[in-house]
């Protein structure tokens, strides 16, 4: 059998680099969303005849091994949507990744420990990153780059392995950039973009790239005080990053030259703690222009949420990044509710960026059809809209 741009692989171990970085709760996976789209290249390339050998990344461990990070949940959960058992390497390059490889058989997998338990993925010491990436890349024939949520990365098992192996885009990455092309070159008007989640420093080269192109910006999250905070507005104990209130004063000023619509809450559901478990919510709603010193924003308000619906309607094109508030507990997850419900009703593409929107709209019991596209991608799907170059892509085109 054969795989798309690397030709016959039967018999051949295919290294696959995907995204697993699932939200975990102990031991249990909260959102299997990245696994289930890592299965389609997956299983096209074990139903080929290849000897699949997974790595991937969970979390951010400090370049050695930590028990709280292993991969071990994710390869049984993989094992269960394959419909086929997945053997596991306890290290990604040592012995127990050598020998489970070398015990595959044809169409069978394997997954490799977090790739982060080595210092040489993430070093920024080209040579130290090299020298991972050989003993990666001598564990297979070719290589396939199906983790866009990596893409953005120059990292060992992103960027140095495709130097060293004959290489492949998977479906995954094919599929999410060919959305992502869509947005950039020829949206479809109207073009609304609702940013939230917790900074705006995270946010700020997409608005600065957005503003010249999106109709309008609809900002909630925690981002959304440090913008309040611009527009002259106490915020309270709400999250606020207070060196990035000039840039956002610049971006309310550029936006209101532009043309560009911003929109903000009128009004914000807060409360004095924040949500831990311990003691029930008390949220109360409040305007935005008058946040009490004692309490901190934990989602937009229902005025807001219906103005960011009503804003949404009508939209050709709408690109979602970032939860509108602290969803998870559901006293303050009317925002973000809203704003998944206004997607759902679009005619035209609406696509679902990063993976906090991702989980938080099937935590939200939303099915995955109801929207154009959800992408498995946060950091990487903002840094392709902000027009920046993907080294794990580019590694593939040159
Ligand atoms: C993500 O969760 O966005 C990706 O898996 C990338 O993870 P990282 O930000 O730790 O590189």
């Amino acid at each position: 059998g054969s795989y798309p741009g690397l030709g016959e692989v039967a018999g051949k171990r295919v290294l696959v680099r995907s995204d697993l970085n699932v939200p975990l709760d102990g031991s249990t996976i909260t959102d299997d969303g990245r696994i289930r789209a890592s299965v389609p290249t997956i299983k096209a390339l074990a139903d080929a005849g290849a000897r699949v050998v997974v790595t991937a990344h969970l979390g951010r461990p400090k370049g050695t091994p930590d028990a709280a990070y292993s991969l071990a949940p994710v390869a049984a959960r993989l094992g269960e949507l394959l419909g086929a058992p997945v053997a596991f390497a306890t290290d990604t390059v040592g012995e127990s990744a050598r020998s489970t490889v070398a015990g595959l058989a044809d169409g069978q997998v394997a997954v490799l420990e977090n790739v982060r338990f080595n210092a040489g993925e993430t070093s920024k010491d080209e040579a130290e990153r090299g020298a991972f990436a050989d003993e990666l890349a001598a564990l297979a024939d070719a290589f396939v780059s199906d983790g866009f949520g990596v893409v953005h990365r120059k990292q060992a098992s992103v960027y140095d392995v495709a130097l060293r192996l004959p290489h492949t885009m998977g479906a995954l990455v094919s599929a999410e950039i060919e959305v992502l092309k869509r947005l950039t070159e020829t949206p479809e008007r109207p073009y609304v973009v609702v940013l939230g989640g917790s900074k705006v420093s995270d946010k700020l080269g997409v608005i600065d790239n957005l503003l010249g192109k999106a109709d309008k910006l609809l900002i909630g999250g925690g981002m959304v005080f440090t913008f309040l905070k611009a527009q002259g507005h106490e915020v309270g104990r709400s999250l606020l990053e207070d060196d990035q209130v000039p840039v956002c004063i610049e971006y309310l000023r550029r936006a209101e030259e532009s043309g560009v619509e911003i929109v903000l809450p009128s009004d914000i559901v807060v409360d004095t703690e924040f949500p831990s478990g311990d003691t029930e919510p008390q949220p109360i709603v409040v305007p935005a222009s008058n946040i009490p010193a004692s309490s901190l924003g934990l989602d937009i308000g229902p005025d807001a949420a219906a103005a960011f619906a009503e804003a949404l309607a009508g939209a050709r094109t709408v690109f979602w990044n970032g939860p509108m508030g602290v969803f998870e507990v559901p006293a303050f997850a009317g925002g973000t509710r809203a704003v998944a419900e206004a997607l759902t009703k679009i005619d035209g593409l609406s696509v679902v960026g990063g993976g906090d929107s991702a989980a938080a709209v099937r935590t939200l019991g939303f099915e995955e059809s109801a929207f154009g596209h959800i992408s498995t991608g946060g950091g990487a799907s903002l840094e392709y809209l902000e027009g920046k170059e993907l080294p794990g892509v580019k590694v593939l085109e040159d």
